[in-house]
């Protein structure tokens, strides 16, 4: 099945087709995606009589449409997109788990084998050390902590994903972002952090101090998995997720 009769699917299975038109459905990159909307806006109207919906939103761009979807058209989205070319060649998509009302969001780069395996973000010996990490601050995985991805698809070979492939997953990240409001993000590694603030650095120069991430404080840290390969980088995490707690504390 072709992308644009999968999205329509999609559509169509929401309620949105063929009202709602995708501009962006044909696989190409779409460029750095508009910031989101950070509060949560009304539920699609899923009953809205067809005409309606094409006077108030004859051209709804794919960004617009993801941006106001809920939890479970969200997930029905994600779980059909073929946009990019990683779901190709990757098992499942692997959206996210965790309180969708956390405090806490954590994001990470994107699934490797044994995330791809169980459709969970952080299950495989990084995401053991992630559960350390969490525990070292008195956080579990589930309880007011969401873990995501920037994008939901395993890379091959664990690659970084590449740049048309994050500017097409990120769209479901930002309305994640939205659903969830939480109050702190931490971005683990260098891809997590540039994608979020849309221009390159280094990790190193990024890491230590406090960004925003439309109005969210944002801390970037090392991802567990560089962690495992370079211990000694481990007081510079700590410190990092100190800071976390500190910016939390700050905010209460
Ligand atoms: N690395 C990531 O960035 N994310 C995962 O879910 C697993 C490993």
């Amino acid at each position: 099945m072709c992308i644009v009769n999968r999205e329509e699917a999609v559509l169509r299975e929401l309620n949105l087709y063929p009202q709602w038109r995708l501009r962006e459905s044909n696989g190409k990159a779409i460029g750095h995606p508009a910031a989101p909307p950070l509060v949560a806006s009304a539920p699609v109207q899923m009953s809205v009589p067809a005409e309606t919906i094409t006077d108030a939103a004859p051209d709804k761009s794919r960004e617009q449409l993801i941006s106001e979807l809920h939890w479970p058209e969200l997930k029905a989205m994600v779980r059909a997109c073929t946009v990019c070319k990683l779901r190709a060649g990757c098992t499942q998509t692997v959206f996210g788990v965790g309180d969708e009302k956390a405090d806490w969001l954590f994001v990470g780069e994107g699934p490797g084998a044994d995330e791809d395996a169980l459709g969970e973000p952080f299950v495989g010996q990084a995401g053991k050390l992630l559960d350390n990490m969490l525990a070292a601050i008195k956080l579990k995985r589930g309880n007011n902590v969401y873990i995501a991805n920037i994008v939901k698809c395993r890379p091959p070979g664990n690659r970084t994903p590449e740049a048309d492939e994050i500017a097409a997953c990120l769209p479901y990240l930002q309305r994640q972002i939205g659903l969830i409001q939480p109050r702190i993000i931490v971005a683990l590694g260098k891809t997590a952090a540039t994608s979020l603030l849309g221009r390159e650095a280094t990790l190193g120069s990024l890491r230590g101090t406090l960004h925003d991430y439309h109005g969210v404080p944002l801390l970037i840290t090392y991802h567990p998995a560089y962690l495992l390969r370079s211990p000694m980088e481990k007081s510079k995490a700590w410190q990092d997720l100190r800071l976390a707690v500190e910016t939390m504390k700050g905010l209460s």
